[in-house]
């Protein structure tokens, strides 16, 4: 089945967004609502601020978007939300919208993993990026290297056995004080200290395609224990090298062994000024194609999840309305 111009709507952590985007690749409008300052203050999402945030903002966000799209709300073909990973109160109020959306105006619904939508976002800016690739995807809740074989297919090559890569920069953010979210805030800091400052830890570097980051986080904290005078700036500028180099490294080591044609960033972490530069210099080195989506596209917005509805809607159908969402779901994979 296909339906051209797709609704997305995205709620599954602490930003309420919609988007109207056409044939999976034309982004019409994209509106994206952040609940981060209501977040501040306690050093992290609260999941019952951000349900209760997004039942308040997805009805107006919803409003902007089809309006900024031009689009009549009888145009619209389908409506996609986020059904999985997040958090269940968050992602219930996106999918409940969606469902009743979906039934006005009599058209399909589409549930979508978050993560295969991460993985769509480089599409809605490179839409003729050529298969296969392998996706770097880190964010706040996941670190993984993922082989895009062709769409929806995809197989898991690798992935963080404790801390995700934006967990570890909230984490240390927020020991040195530099609030939340911790990761462009360990960024812009970073870009005034040496990262060659503090050799921390590279865990499992010689290791396979997983990840560990929680030794590192430990680390941050013991040597700053030690060294009370340390720079903050130094300190984040050196986690930062730590975390790049070990992403990278694994990221070339994946698209050598599938013999891929490029690699691709997704996920918040992928906005990371220096992850973005060493890995241009490594699809560079590798003869490489390298996908880098803009800063909006790598964080959490409905664009993306309209692009992988369209993916999905055409391969799979529409989701049946006693769907539910699932907050631990995983990639699909092969
Ligand atoms: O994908 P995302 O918006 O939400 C999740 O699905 O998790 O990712 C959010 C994560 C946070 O941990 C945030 O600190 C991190 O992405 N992040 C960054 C940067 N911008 C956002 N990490 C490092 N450098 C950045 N510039
Ligand atoms: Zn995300």
């Amino acid at each position: 089945m296909t339906a051209d111009t797709i609704l997305g709507i995205e709620t599954s952590c602490d930003e309420t967004a919609a988007a109207v985007v056409v044939g999976a690749t034309r982004v019409l409008s994209s509106v994206v609502s952040s609940q981060v300052d209501l977040h501040a203050r306690y050093g992290g999402v609260v999941p019952e601020i951000a349900s209760r945030a997004h039942v308040e903002l997805l009805a107006p966000v919803v409003a902007q978007a089809t309006i900024e799209s031009g689009v009549a709300d009888s145009d619209i073909e389908a409506v996609a939300a986020t059904a999985g990973p997040g958090l269940i109160g968050s992602l219930l109020v996106g999918v409940s919208a969606a469902k009743a959306l979906a039934l006005v105006w009599d058209v399909p619904f589409v549930a979508v993993n978050h993560l295969e939508a991460h993985l769509y976002a480089a599409f809605l800016e490179e839409p003729e990026l050529e298969l296969p690739i392998v996706v770097l995807l880190v964010s706040g809740g996941h670190t993984m290297l993922v082989h895009m074989v062709g769409h929806g297919q995809y197989r898991m090559m690798g992935s963080t056995l404790d801390d995700a890569a934006g967990e570890a920069f909230d984490k240390v953010a927020r020991y040195l004080g530099l609030g939340y979210p911790g990761g462009p805030a360990i960024d812009t800091l970073a870009m005034e200290g040496d990262p060659s400052a503090i050799s921390f830890p590279r865990a499992m570097r010689d290791e396979g395609l997983d990840f560990s980051f929680s030794g590192l986080k430990t680390a941050v904290v013991n040597h700053v224990r030690k060294h009370p005078d340390v720079g903050a700036a130094d300190v984040a500028a050196s986690f930062q090298e730590a975390v790049v180099d070990v992403l990278t490294l694994k990221a070339r080591r994946a698209a050598a062994e599938v013999g891929a044609k490029g690699l691709c960033l997704a996920g918040g972490v992928a906005a990371n000024s220096q992850l973005r530069e060493r890995l241009l210099d490594v699809c560079v080195a590798d003869d490489l194609q390298a996908f880098l989506p803009s800063r909006a596209m790598c964080t959490d917005n409905a664009a993306m999840v309209a692009a992988a509805g369209w993916w999905r809607l055409r391969d799979h159908g529409p989701t049946p309305l006693d769907a539910g969402a699932d907050p631990g779901a995983g990639l699909p994979t092969i």
